[in-house]
């Protein structure tokens, strides 16, 4: 047997060992405080070629999971999220600044969330990088670690304010390249096990692994509270998770590598409600 199909052979024992079952997203719908109806299946933007229809995570999780996204008042997340709220208003660094001092209103932001990342005079930047860039440069306070509570607290607090809206993120123009590296990173196999993103999230949605409810790996939700982990967690740190589950040597959180992978994998999501912040397994 080639190390291919031995790598093949244990994905397959993996995913449905056990239950054997297919079971996929289930028929139930997301609306957040009895009021806000999110998208959470639609067809596959143009682009997509292994998928026809793109489903939220939050329809392939156990109905105990999903209720806590059910109502804000439920939602484990928001307890960071009113952190962020305070720290947006507090005075930090060398400049006497705040957040709010410049941009008035955190509202202020709706919908940017829904388009990010995008290309900025060449450089592909994520939300991490626009704070990070007015903490270091406007502020003159120290940059926030990528993963830390205080950045993904601010992450999904401005993602907040897009909640409800379609992910739409641009792919063309100055974002190609950025974007078919990211779709390179994507279908590349990594790894002992010789698994792509894809292996998973694009041929196995809907299958069991381990204990595992697979699905297509969206990131419509984030940052996402983890019940494992007790906080949130950042897009790259998700990633990171996957990609060393294959036994890989996996990129770091905020490399160029994984911006791009953000934007290729956000792309997938195109047409589906941001859910920020999401509640997950
Ligand atoms: C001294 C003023 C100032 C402070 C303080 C400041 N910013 Fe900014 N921020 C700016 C300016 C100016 C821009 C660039 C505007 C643009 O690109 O539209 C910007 C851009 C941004 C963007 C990107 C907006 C976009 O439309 O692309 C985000 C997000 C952001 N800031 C968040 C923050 C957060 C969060 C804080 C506090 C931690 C903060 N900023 C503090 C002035 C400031
Ligand atoms: C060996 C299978 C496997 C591979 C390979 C894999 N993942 Fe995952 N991934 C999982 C499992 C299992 C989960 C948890 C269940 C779920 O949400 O699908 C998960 C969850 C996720 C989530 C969270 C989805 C949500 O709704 O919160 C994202 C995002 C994700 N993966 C992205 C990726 C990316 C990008 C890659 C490639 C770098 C990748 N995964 C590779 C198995 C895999």
């Amino acid at each position: 047997m080639t190390k291919k199909a031995i790598s093949l052979g244990i994905l397959a024992l993996a995913v449905g060992a056990g239950s054997g079952a297919y079971a996929g997203p289930d028929d139930d719908s997301l609306v957040i405080n009895d009021e806000l109806e999110m998208v959470t299946e639609t067809a596959a933007p143009a682009h997509m070629e292994g998928i026809d229809t793109i489903y939220s995570g939050w329809r392939f999780r156990t109905d105990e999971t999903q209720s806590l996204q059910l109502d804000d008042f439920d939602n484990p997340a928001m307890l960071t999220v009113d952190q962020a709220i305070d720290a947006y208003s507090e005075v930090d660094g060398s400049e006497n600044e705040s957040c709010a001092s410049c941009h008035g209103d955190v509202e202020s932001f709706a919908g940017l969330s829904a388009a990010m990342p995008k290309v900025k005079d060449g450089n592909l930047v994520t939300l991490e990088d626009e704070i990070n860039n007015c903490r270091s440069t406007r502020m003159g306070a120290e940059e926030w670690k990528w993963s830390g509570q205080d950045m993904q607290g601010m992450v999904a607090l401005i993602g907040l304010q897009s909640r409800g809206m379609p992910v739409d993120v641009a792919i063309d123009g100055d974002a190609a390249p950025f974007w078919e590296k990211g779709k390179e990173i994507y279908y590349t196999r990594y790894g002992q096990l010789e698994l792509s993103c894809a292996s998973c999230h694009e041929e196995n949605y809907g299958n069991m692994i381990r204990a595992d409810h697979l699905s297509q790996g969206q990131i419509n939700g984030f940052p996402t509270y983890r019940l494992k982990q007790a906080r949130l967690i950042s897009r790259h740190n998700r990633f990171r998770g996957c990609i060393r589950d294959t036994r890989a040597h996996t990129f770091a959180e905020g490399s160029d590598e994984f911006r791009a992978l953000e934007l290729y994998v956000l792309s997938r999501s195109n047409g589906l409600s941001v859910e920020t912040p999401a509640v997950r397994q």
